[in-house]
């Protein structure tokens, strides 16, 4: 995992919301790359980050957010709709050339689609789980969250939006059992 994605904090919540501005920064170098090379390596860092932190979400934080928040399924029904879109958007990004006009012109709505996506689990599901939950919770969920980010496949997997397949996919089985007693730990 790159260095760029381990942030310290001890608050689940500033953690995700840390993770939503560092994805906008990436889509910036992407458009911002003066060669199809750079292009190239801003995309991949992007996919990379992308991949791990709705797969830690998937994990981890919508699930409980369903239990916690009032209306939970609906909110994260919503939500992993969004992503599997955003999946799919992917992978379309995945088989274009970087150095087209075309896959500027897809990236900018794919920008839009995950902006949008991250705004709504700020303001629909995150804030909400926070006054929900205590300094004990959001500390343990950040851990989860990284032992999930740790293990989850780098690239996107439409149709793999839930735990089971997640974990039964995921390549590290050393790396599994730890990261589910933290995983586990932080659902309780
Ligand atoms: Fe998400
Ligand atoms: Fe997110």
């Amino acid at each position: 995992m790159p260095d760029t994605f381990v942030q310290s904090t001890d608050d689940v919540v500033k953690f995700l919301k840390d993770q939503h501005n560092l994805i906008k920064d990436l889509f910036e170098e992407v458009f911002s790359a003066s060669t199809a090379k750079a292009r190239e390596k801003a995309f991949v860092e992007l996919r990379q980050l992308l991949a791990v932190h709705e797969t830690a979400e998937e994990m981890v934080v919508h699930p409980r957010a369903r239990r916690e928040v009032a209306e939970g399924d609906e909110i994260v029904d919503a939500r992993l709709h969004e992503e599997h879109a955003a999946k799919e958007q992917l992978s379309k990004l995945e088989s274009m050339d970087v150095g087209s006009d075309e896959f500027i012109t897809e990236l900018a709505k794919f920008r839009e689609a995950v902006v949008d996506h991250a705004e709504r689990e700020e303001h629909e599901e995150f804030d909400k789980l926070h006054r929900k939950l205590d300094a004990d919770d959001l500390e343990r969920m950040v851990k989860a969250v990284q032992a999930a980010e740790a293990i989850a496949p780098t690239r996107p997997h439409p149709g793999v939006e839930s735990a089971g397949l997640n974990f039964a996919v995921g390549p590290f089985a050393s790396m599994l059992d730890r990261a589910r007693d933290l995983i586990g730990a932080a659902l309780r």
